[in-house]
């Protein structure tokens, strides 16, 4: 095993890569639809599924000629199929099968979460240590898991109601702004002061998630300041962003520390879109230092939805068992971890 086509259609993002002995990137090409879906405030499954069927094919072909390889110098095939859109999940899974039955080389199933927590593992100079706390902080989950190695992980805590990214979009939708959220509340947060009494919830001996409370609190608040559809001032959104900013990470960094703790861990791997988030970054290495605790972000480019993580991870897993191709996996929009 050398070289692995790495195939990711999970959610908006097509991507395909070849990476070579796991951490070498030859190429990587990414397509998404994500312009598309903002005027609706949110993804269209369908219109997503639509968009990676356009595009598979032409940018699979640009991913192997950018490269400089072809099938037939392929060592194997790994492919998001858990967790994601249905319909977005099976466009990818089919045309790696397909790839793999032509060619004669092995299907590597990946789950998109560990994937994500690999992304730590292709940066140049450090490598992160296992075992590992993993923590998975995007627009579709919040997710603490225990990673003995990435075919030995256990799930520790997960959201009970939206996911973390998901609570940025809807509080950016509550004050009017763009779509993603996160990135603009972020900037909205850098002129506010955290004066603003919300609360996130903390569900006791559990690290477990709840974020739908802390977001209605947005919304009655705006409510109560700005009724009958007033507009909010600039000081206000500021002050409301960066309230809600600063009581969100508090939370994620309380789990990720108590999980770190209970599990005796050295190492924390963050992944996923909220992981941009500057505050969270500061916030968590703070923590870091004082428990004496080694915190790994993931490269920029690999912070989002991306398919070098995916043929990464893939190289990985089939050094750590030879996997037999099973043409007969279906897509699995929920994690069995
Ligand atoms: O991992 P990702 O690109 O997509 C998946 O959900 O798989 O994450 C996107 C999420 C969105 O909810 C977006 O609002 C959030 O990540 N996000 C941020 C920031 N940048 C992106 N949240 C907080 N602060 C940011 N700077
Ligand atoms: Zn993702």
């Amino acid at each position: 095993m050398n070289l692995v086509l790495g195939i990711e259609t999970s959610c908006d993002e097509t991507s395909c890569a070849v990476v070579e002995r796991g951490r070498k990137i030859l190429s990587h090409l990414v397509s998404s639809s994500l312009e598309f879906h903002k005027k609706f405030g949110g993804i269209i499954p369908e219109a997503a599924s639509r968009y990676h069927l356009e595009y598979i094919i032409p940018l699979l072909d640009a991913t192997l000629k950018k490269a400089g390889v072809e099938f037939k110098d392929l060592d194997g095939v790994a492919v998001t199929y858990t967790p994601g859109l249905l319909g977005a999940l099976l466009i990818g899974l089919n045309v790696a099968k397909a790839i793999s039955f032509s060619f004669r080389i092995p299907l590597i199933p990946i789950n998109h979460l560990l994937a994500h927590l690999y992304a730590s593992f292709m940066v140049k100079d450090s490598l992160p240590k296992l075992p590992a706390i993993g923590f998975v902080i995007s627009g579709g989950h919040t997710e603490l898991f225990y990673i003995k190695e990435f075919n030995d992980a256990e799930l520790l805590g997960k959201t009970r109601d939206d996911a973390c990214g998901e609570a940025f979009d809807k509080v950016a939708k509550i004050l009017g702004l763009g779509f993603p959220g996160g990135p603009f509340i972020e900037k909205w947060a850098k002129q506010g002061k955290d004066k603003i009494p919300f609360k996130c919830a903390r569900l006791k001996n559990s690290l477990d998630f709840s974020f739908s409370g802390i977001k209605t609190a947005v919304l009655y608040y705006v409510k109560k300041i700005a009724p009958n559809d007033k507009q909010l001032t600039g000081n206000e959104i500021a002050d409301i962003c960066a309230s809600f900013q600063e009581k969100i990470v508090e939370v994620l960094v309380e789990k990720a520390q108590q999980a770190c703790i209970m599990k005796r861990v050295k190492s924390l791997i963050l992944g996923g879109g909220v992981v941009a988030n500057t505050l969270l970054r500061k916030r968590m290495e703070e923590m870091a230092k004082k428990e004496a605790i080694k915190v790994f972000f993931p490269p920029f480019e690999l912070c989002m939805d991306n398919a070098a993580m995916v043929a990464g991870l893939g190289y990985r897993l089939y050094k750590l068992e030879k996997i037999k191709s099973d043409y007969s996996l279906e897509p699995k929009p929920v994690s069995e971890i």
